[in-house]
């Protein structure tokens, strides 16, 4: 599989884990119990930060190649395209609904649960349609020469939150998720 696309993969499955953790959030919610707005506002600010400035700018690169190459596939590759637009304004408006959780008094607190299970429906989705979809398609139709120039061409900077060296400002979020998945594993 080419670099870049298991790359991809992987940052996948680190988005999962975060979906993971508000699913878990939101579960709290459902049982009249308080989530942890905090932590909320610091996965979805990462998720502003390099899922969107990094991991769908990088996949925007592959869809376009594939889209041109091929033409029944162009209508899947522009969803998730849009998707990346969606994905963002979403990321966005729960960013400022969080933000007024932890901010004000007054504010409907089963609405910011529901923007966040739909955040986290969202990007579940997307990421299944990619992986099942069009990773493969892409994996069929670009070439060798395709994947190198892509590789010149691409952000190959490192992931501030799961990548091998932990930028200081996320290390704190770093280890609670760590913390939090060890003690789900044990539940
Ligand atoms: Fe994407
Ligand atoms: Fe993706």
């Amino acid at each position: 599989m080419p670099r870049i696309l298991r790359q991809l993969r992987e940052e996948h499955a680190d988005i999962a884990r975060l979906m993971d953790i508000l699913d878990r959030q939101l579960s709290l919610f459902a049982a009249g119990r308080r989530p942890d707005y905090d932590l909320v506002r610091r996965i979805i600010a990462y998720c502003l930060d390099y899922p969107a400035e990094i991991h769908h700018p990088k996949e925007d690169m592959v869809y376009r190649i594939l889209a041109e190459r091929d033409a029944e596939l162009a209508n899947a590759v522009g969803d998730l395209q849009l998707d990346h637009v969606r994905l963002a304004e979403k990321t966005r408006a729960l960013a400022e609904a969080v933000r007024e959780v932890l901010t004000e008094e007054l504010v409907d607190r089963a609405w910011v649960h529901d923007l966040t299970d739909d955040f986290v429906q969202a990007c579940r989705r997307h990421i299944r349609r990619e992986e099942q979809q069009v990773f493969p398609a892409a994996e069929a139709v670009l070439t060798a020469a395709d994947w190198a120039s892509l590789e010149t061409r691409i952000d190959r900077r490192d992931d501030p939150l799961f990548g091998k060296a932990v930028a200081r400002h996320y290390r704190g979020l770093r280890d609670e998720i760590e913390a939090l998945e060890r003690l789900a594993t044990e539940a």
